[in-house]
């Protein structure tokens, strides 16, 4: 059963805090109900589909039919003595599953508590921190398939996961609405505590063997640090992905600046830090009415209230051209621009 609203608005729907509205809003609350979407359309047929909107920026009033996914449910669909797979609904809470499996002893997903938004929209970018992303322990994901009208699901190696990319930001963009993603996870803990200052953050708290519990724990420390809390201040996390750039640029960039971080990202390619470049430019703790440049954590822009989302893509725009220009570099935005 579809119920549609008009003029709905989206504020709280949206980590940015813009204040836009619907013309035509509902919820999904169970897979079944996108058999119903064709014949239930408004006038526009064109959909946006909505997690916990914690990647996206509205630059404008949506015109398409907002479809919240609210379609819940954990399942332990098979178990052998080392892996546990369970098949999670997309509108699951990211963060909550998490804490379920660590409440369980399921392994693997410590690493990414904290993450704001939901199980569905997790494969779409990869989601990834503190050294995991989510293309390690994604067995399947269940999608409904827009324009055929049916059921599908693709396996993990059709997934073409990449760093904060898949085939769902690419060829299959606006054709699915992703109902259940299914997850491997471990039985047996294998501790990731190598990335950043997770080691550190564990003796600040006096563990010495810690469990994936302390582990989320220190990571929920260290994030809670560095990165603003939407519900204070408006934001969509890192606005920007690291670019990945042939190693001889990096070189270039290093005989200019002997401290410049740069991690190896296969044989020809160094990762470096956006905040370092942005940094560089002069845009840490930047402000222009109410749109930013978080003082933290310069990959990250934010509403200090009213921004519009046309002022934050312009300045994002900005920091685009400075970054180029300094370094020769193109910052790709990770952030979804509607
Ligand atoms: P939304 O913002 O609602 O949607 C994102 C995109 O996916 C949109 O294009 C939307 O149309 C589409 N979509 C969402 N759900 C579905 C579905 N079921 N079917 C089809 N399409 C769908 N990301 C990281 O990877 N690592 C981090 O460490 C991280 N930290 C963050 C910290 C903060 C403070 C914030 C605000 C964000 C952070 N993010 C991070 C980004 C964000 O949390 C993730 O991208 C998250 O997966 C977005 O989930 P969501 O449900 O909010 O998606
Ligand atoms: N840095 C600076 N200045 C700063 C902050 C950072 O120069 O003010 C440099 C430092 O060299 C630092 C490096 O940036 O070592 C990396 O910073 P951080 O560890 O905070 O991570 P990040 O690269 O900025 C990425 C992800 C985050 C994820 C963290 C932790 C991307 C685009 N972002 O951020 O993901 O939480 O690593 O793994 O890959 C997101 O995608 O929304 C997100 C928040």
């Amino acid at each position: 059963m579809i119920n549609i609203e008009k003029d709905y608005p989206l504020d709280r729907l949206n980590t940015f805090g813009m204040s836009v509205k619907a013309p035509w809003f509902s919820v999904l609350r169970q897979k079944e109900d996108c058999t119903v979407l064709a014949s239930a359309a408004p006038e526009s047929k064109s959909l946006l589909i909505l997690g916990g909107g914690s990647n996206m920026l509205f630059t404008r009033q949506p015109d398409q039919w907002v479809i919240k996914n609210e379609v819940k449910g954990i399942e332990l669909i098979r178990e052998d003595a080392t892996h546990v797979w369970l098949s999670v609904g997309a509108g699951e809470v990211w963060h909550e599953f998490v804490l379920y499996c660590i409440s369980r002893q399921y392994c693997g997903i410590e690493n990414l508590a904290l993450i704001p938004g939901t199980v569905g929209a997790a494969p779409i970018q990869n989601i990834g921190a503190y050294g995991v992303e989510v293309k390690q322990l994604i067995d399947r994901v269940h999608f409904w398939d827009i324009e055929n009208g049916s059921f599908a699901y693709l396996d993990n190696e059709d997934c073409r996961f990449g760093y904060r990319d898949s085939i769902f930001k690419q060829t299959l963009k606006g054709k699915y609405i992703i109902t259940a993603v299914e997850w491997k996870l471990s039985k047996t803990p294998a501790l990731n505590t190598s990335y950043g200052n997770i080691k550190e953050e564990l003796e600040k708290m006096g563990i010495e063997n810690p469990g994936i519990k302390d582990v989320a724990d220190a990571v929920i420390a260290i994030r809670s640090a560095k990165l603003p809390d939407p519900k204070v201040v408006g934001n969509a996390g890192s606005f920007f992905k690291n670019p990945e750039v042939d190693n001889e640029i990096y070189a270039a960039i290093k005989a200019n600046y002997a401290e410049a971080p740069g991690y190896k990202a296969g044989a020809d390619k160094t990762k470096i830090p956006a905040a370092w470049l942005i940094e560089q430019c002069n845009w840490k703790g930047f402000r222009q009415g109410d749109a930013g440049v978080h003082p933290k954590q310069p990959l990250v822009l934010v509403n200090y209230g009213n921004a519009s989302g046309s002022e934050i893509f312009l300045l994002s725009t900005q920091i685009i051209e400075s970054v180029n220009k300094k370094f020769g570099i193109t910052l790709e935005r990770e952030v979804q621009i509607i």
